[in-house]
């Protein structure tokens, strides 16, 4: 297992080892000055979290959009008329429609550090659902572990740039072109699910999520979620700059009752994935297992 994209802070910077097992205690930072916490919190309320899946953060410039040709891959576009039915959020999917339609991929082709660290509690043949998976980082990987791995997200582009890595990798992805919204949570029961920074979902739509990542769990299947905390929001290094939609420890507990816990962090470290998805961050690793 490698340890690509993370580098936690510690008095060890670089410290492989020390990387691979945890992140070190949290390291507290300055809270945000009152005057820019006020400013995100009634941008917020104006534009609605959902609005953002990465804040303004070091994600490089504008980028050409391509013309509508063939993928590189030669795989055939995705065809915006095929975008999910159900969203309660259209919009949300054009506008990361946007952010994916560059030549390279936003938040880099490994999958993230929390993923390959945690993934070593997943069995041979496993079968995975990665909810929300953008451009494939993390499910083209677990398939390449040899995991049956099922993936959807709302991107059109995204989905398009996923099944283009994934044939770049020979991985076999049963990729879908859905919202969270849509998904048949029950058509399948999954031996794992994973879902990696889906936090462009406030609390109502969040709790529809965690229902519907209960539901597709099979009894004793295995949840990793990973995502930002809210202290995150005065870190502008991704994420959408709205507290209401990060993860607290409690918050997670609370929303699994009956889960056997078995890791859970809070946590800084410096990521390093892709132009997207760039230096110190506030996280939070969540990894249960549904009650058998
Ligand atoms: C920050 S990205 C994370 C992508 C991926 N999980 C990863 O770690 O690289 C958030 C993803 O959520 C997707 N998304 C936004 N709204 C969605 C929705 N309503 N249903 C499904 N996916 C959605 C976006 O298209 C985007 O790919």
């Amino acid at each position: 297992m490698g340890t690509a994209g993370l580098r936690p802070l510690s008095p060890c910077p670089g410290h492989r080892a020390h990387a691979r097992s945890m992140p070190g205690p949290s390291l507290r930072f300055e809270p945000i000055a009152p005057s820019l916490k006020q400013e995100r919190e009634t941008l917020c309320r104006i534009l609605g979290c959902a609005a953002f899946g990465v804040a303004a953060g070091p994600v490089s410039g504008a980028v050409p959009r391509r013309p509508a040709t063939p993928a590189r891959s030669g795989l055939p576009r995705v065809r915006r008329r095929d975008t999910p039915a159900g969203m309660t959020d259209d919009a949300s999917a054009a506008r990361w429609d946007g952010r994916y339609d560059r030549d390279d991929y936003l938040f880099g082709e490994a999958p993230a550090a929390f993923v390959e660290r945690q993934a070593h509690r997943l069995m041979p043949g496993d079968r995975v659902l990665a909810v929300a998976d953008g451009e494939g980082r993390n499910s083209v990987w677990l398939a390449g572990q040899g995991f049956r791995v099922t993936a959807f997200d709302a991107s059109a582009r995204g989905l398009e740039k996923a099944r283009a890595l994934a044939a770049s990798k020979g991985a076999n992805v049963d990729f879908h072109l859905a919202g969270v919204e849509a998904w048949d949570w029950a058509a399948t029961p999954y031996d794992a699910v994973a879902a990696i920074y889906i936090q462009f979902a406030g609390p109502a739509l969040r709790d529809r999520i965690f229902a519907g990542l209960d539901t597709a769990l099979r009894p004793g299947g295995l949840l990793l979620l990973h995502g930002f905390a809210p202290r995150q929001v005065g870190y502008g290094t991704g994420g959408p700059p709205c507290a209401e939609n990060m993860y607290t420890l409690e918050l997670l507990r609370t929303a699994f009752p009956g889960y056997d816990i078995l890791h859970q962090a809070d946590y800084d470290a410096v990521v390093e994935a892709g132009p997207g998805h760039n230096g110190l961050a506030a996280m939070i690793d969540f990894v249960a297992r549904k009650p058998a």
